[in-house]
C-alpha cells in the first residue's frame, strides 16, 4: 500500500551554509533561519532534484549525529505514513501545498488538520530522546517542494498506521 521512499543526497551549487542553517533551526531562530532559506530557495535547482511518481522523495542534505536537513519532492498526491519525529522538526514549504493531519496517540485520533502553502512553516521542540512527539500524516495536493529539518534521522520516527 505504502511505496518505498526513495532516498538520494542532494548536492548544491553554491556555498550556501547549510551547517549555520541547521544551527538557528535546532536554537529555535525560526526568523532568521527563514531569512537564509529565501535566499536558498533561488539557488535551489529543481532538476536535480529525484523525483517519484505519487511519491515524494528525500533529498538529504545533511545527515550526522546532530542534525538531519533535507528537501522532501512531493508528487500530487504523495502520502507519509501516519508517523511520529524526534524532539526538533521543522517544516518550510517551498512551492505547493500540503495538508497536516495532527494525531493524538492512545488511542491513535485525528485531532486538528491544517494546510501548508509555499512560504509557511510548523515546527515542534518537544521530548528529547522519543521518536513519537508530534504525531502526523502529510499529503500534497500539487507537486510540491518543502525543506525539513530534525534532531535526528526522521526514518527512525515511529510508525502508527500499521
Ligand atoms: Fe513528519
Amino acid at each position: 500500500m505504502f511505496k518505498e521512499i526513495q532516498n538520494t543526497y542532494y548536492t548544491h551549487s553554491t556555498n550556501f551554509d547549510f551547517k549555520m542553517l541547521c544551527v538557528l533551526l535546532h536554537e529555535e531562530k525560526y526568523t532568521l533561519a527563514i531569512e537564509k532559506i529565501k535566499t536558498l530557495i533561488l539557488e535551489i535547482d529543481l532538476e536535480t532534484l529525484l523525483f517519484d511518481q505519487y511519491n515524494y522523495t528525500r533529498n538529504i542534505i545533511i545527515n550526522n549525529k546532530s542534525y538531519w536537513l533535507g528537501l522532501l519532492n512531493w508528487d500530487k498526491g504523495a502520502i507519509t505514513r501516519i508517523h511520529g519525529h524526534p524532539d526538533r522538526a521543522f517544516i518550510y514549504v517551498i512551492k505547493g501545498q500540503l495538508i497536516c493531519k495532527d494525531f493524538d496517540k492512545n488511542p491513535l485520533t485525528k485531532i486538528s488538520s491544517s494546510t501548508l502553502v509555499d512560504g509557511t512553516c510548523k515546527y515542534s521542540n518537544s521530548v528529547k530522546g522519543k521518536m513519537d512527539n508530534d504525531i502526523h500524516q502529510i499529503s500534497a495536493t500539487e507537486l510540491s517542494l518543502s525543506l525539513h529539518f530534525y534532531s535526528d534521522n526522521p526514518i527512525k520516527g515511529e510508525i502508527f498506521d500499521f
